[in-house]
Order: structure tokens, then C-alpha cells, then sequence
């Protein structure tokens, strides 16, 4: 199935702002550092705004359908677009304003990608919200890729895509119970745009800096699939962006989910290929169904090691992510056991390598395992049985 939704042209030019950013140097090796150089690789990449990649004609997707939903009395967009906005923050943007308590998992080096204490890649692009709205906006989307340190498999991957959204009015202009239905026909205009007449449910959630949260699930290839977190935003968040007398709504949304559903694209770490194969398939502002090319064979190792209690799963899948890059595929924890008599855990995962673009040698595959093996030699979390 082919749709286009370009043919009559976009009404509207996004008005997406560009802003130069400059990294900071990581500290690699101090306590406070996790940044690691390859991470550091995806970092102005922007596959969202390649017009011709899945995750940039999903992006325009969006845009477009905001452009054309919220015009003010002169024609024009109500909303701002940003989409390149430097991805390194603070904590106080990433957490702190959003009044993400200090205990949050979502805070914790296991999670998050640090370069010191209070600098860290930002794992969602709420992160821009109240810059934004210190900034005079209040009618915004703001795009960009984040991190997160995580599991290995085909949805997960340590850097994706995420557009966040917030619609803000003056309280003169509108009641506060103007809000909650604006947002659900505004997300449930947004699904029936990008995914036709689907079912959608909504589900009371919780996030720290919107009060009623909510999720929204799509009914999708015979199944729930969770699109988005959105809610109405708290007095306090307003007032961090210095908004006294203002209320509105805002959302966020994940690219690579809504990306994989519609081109039918199997594996996440394919966003990042530059295998013709792949990139030569999307055309702007086509949605068309992924042809699969043909998999070359995977290659499974097990590996196991004693831990120690300060060990994380996380800290493994970073190790062996950074070691052998996108040719691991999935991680999986096997087999788990405790001493009966040092109460010790002993875990094994396997490893399954594999590449989308020729076959893995045996000899490249155990050369790759050795690193690994020594990388968890060196680590005071793991033990090699
Ligand atoms: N930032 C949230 C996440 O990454 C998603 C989200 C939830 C954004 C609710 C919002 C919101 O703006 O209102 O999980």
C-alpha cells in the first residue's frame, strides 16, 4: 500500500528554526562520565530531518498536520517548529523543571548518559519545554533525537527520535476544562491523519509534570501499540518557563514506534544503515512498506559472569553496544543462578551478532567476544566464570 499525503502540496513552509550547537569535551574516564565516543557518533547526525529517511517524513508528517489544524486569523501556522536543538542539556532542563523528583530511575547513570553531574545527552525532548517557553512560545513542536541507556533487542536502541508538542493559551482566552478535550481531538485528529481509521484508547498515566497524564493507544495489526504520553501541564512547570497566567497541554512522541508500524520496518538499528537497500526505498513524503532484504545468518555466543550487587543490566548492554557496534542484534539473559552457599548470582546471556549487510565470519564474530570477555574482566560489576 502506497499513501501520499504530499500530492496537494504543503499549504504551509515549516517554520523550523535552526540553532548551531557546540558538544562539550567528556571527562571519559571520571566518575560522573558515561558519554562514550560512540555514542557520541549519532550526535548531529539528525536523521530526523532527512526528508527522505522514515523517522524525517514521519517528522513532516506531524508538522504538517499542525500546520494545517491550528491557523490563526492571518492564515498562518499558530505553531513553531524547532528540530535542531542542541541535544546535550542540563539536568535542570531534562528533569528539574519538568519537577522530575531527584529519585527518578529515569536520572540514574544506568539509564542516562552523563558527560559530568549536571550535563547529560537528553533522554526526551521534553527536555526543551520550558527553554521554549521562557523563549515566548507557546504553540511549539520541538524534534530531535535522545538517548538512553537500555536492553538490546529490535525496539530498543540507544539513540532514537522523539517529537514533543505543547499547545499554551492565556487563561483569559480559555477555561481551563477547554483543555483536556483540545488535546484528545487534537491526538485523535493527529492518528486518524497519520494512521487512518483506526481504534484509539485512552489510559490515565502519570508523568511528573503533567496533571491528568494520559496515554494514547492505537488499535494496530491486531494489537494495543502505546503512541504517546500526554497530559495537561502543571502550574509549576508554566511557571519555570516563566508562565504566571497561562495553562495549556503538551505531548510527546516516539518516531522510531510510529516509523516501524507504518513502513513496516522490522529492526530498529535499519534507521541507522546507510545500506542502499534501505535508503533508496523512501522517497519524501511517501509512506510505503519496507521490502525486507534478505538476512544474512546470525552468529549466537553465551557469556557468563558472577556480579556483584552494584551491577545493572544496562551497564552490560552499553558494554557490549560499544563493543561491537550495530552488528549485536539482541541480548538476552538465559540462564541465572545463586550459589546455595555464597549467595552469589551467577548470569548467562547470550549475545546474538549479526549484520544486515554480509556474513559474519566465526573468526570476526570470537574476535568481537574477546573484547567483550576482557571488557568484563576490567569491570568491578562482573565476574568471567
Ligand atoms: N517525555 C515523556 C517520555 O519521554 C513523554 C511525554 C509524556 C511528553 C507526557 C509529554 C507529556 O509532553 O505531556 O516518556
Amino acid at each position: 500500500m502506497m499513501r501520499s499525503w504530499w500530492s496537494a502540496g504543503r499549504q504551509f513552509s515549516t517554520h523550523t528554526i535552526s540553532q548551531p550547537f557546540t558538544v562539550p569535551k567528556p571527562a571519559f574516564g571520571s566518575k560522573s562520565c558515561n558519554v562514550t565516543e560512540r555514542i557520541l557518533r549519532n550526535v548531529g547526525k539528525n536523521l530526523h530531518n532527512n526528508p527522505k529517511s522514515p523517522l524525517g517524513i514521519i517528522k513532516l508528517r506531524i508538522e504538517d498536520y499542525f500546520n494545517r489544524r491550528f491557523v490563526d486569523s492571518n492564515g498562518k501556522s499558530e505553531f513553531q517548529m524547532f528540530d535542531s536543538m542542541n541535544p546535550v542539556v542540563s539536568t535542570k532542563m531534562c528533569f528539574d523543571d519538568l519537577l522530575i523528583p531527584i529519585d527518578h530511575p529515569g536520572r540514574n547513570m544506568t539509564d542516562t548518559f552523563y558527560f559530568d553531574e549536571k550535563t547529560l545527552l537528553r533522554t526526551h525532548t521534553s527536555a526543551h519545554e520550558t527553554e521554549l517557553m521562557r523563549a515566548g512560545n507557546l504553540c511549539f513542536l520541538a524534534t530531535g533525537d535522545c538517548y538512553r541507556r537500555d536492553e538490546i533487542d529490535s525496539r530498543h536502541y540507544p539513540v532514537f527520535h522523539q517529537t514533543e508538542a505543547a499547545r499554551i493559551f492565556k487563561k483569559s482566552e480559555v477555561p481551563e476544562d477547554f483543555l483536556l478535550p483540545d488535546l484528545k481531538q487534537c491526538l485523535e485528529g493527529l492518528v486518524a491523519d497519520i494512521f487512518g481509521d483506526v481504534e484509539t484508547r485512552w489510559n490515565p498515566d502519570s508523568f511528573p509534570f503533567t496533571d491528568p497524564s494520559l496515554e494514547l493507544e492505537i488499535m494496530y495489526n491486531g494489537s494495543w501499540m502505546e503512541l504517546l504520553g500526554c497530559g495537561v501541564l502543571r502550574k509549576d512547570v508554566l511557571k519555570n518557563g516563566n508562565l504566571h497566567d497561562h495553562h495549556g497541554w503538551a505531548f510527546g512522541i516516539g518516531l522510531e514506534r510510529v516509523a516501524m508500524a507504518l513502513f513496516d520496518i522490522p529492526d530498529i538499528r535499519l534507521f541507522h544503515s546507510s545500506d542502499e537497500r534501505f535508503t533508496s526505498q523512501f522517497t519524501e513524503g511517501k509512506i510505503v512498506k519496507f521490502r525486507s532484504f534478505s538476512k544474512f545468518p546470525a552468529c549466537y555466543k553465551d557469556i557468563s559472569f558472577w556480579v556483584n550487587p552494584s551491577f545493572h543490566e544496562n551497564n552490560f548492554s552499553e558494554l557490549v553496544r560499544d563493543t561491537a557496534g550495530d552488528l549485536v542484534e539482541t541480548v538476552k539473559l538465559v540462564d541465572e543462578f545463586k550459589h546455595p552457599e555464597t549467595g552469589q548470582v551467577s548470569k548467562c546471556y547470550r549475545i546474538n551478532y549479526r549484520s544486515f549487510s554480509r556474513v559474519l565470519t566465526n573468526d570476526e564474530v570470537d574476535e568481537i567476544q574477546d573484547r567483550v570477555r576482557e571488557r568484563i574482566e576490567a569491570s568491578p560489576e562482573m565476574d568471567l566464570r
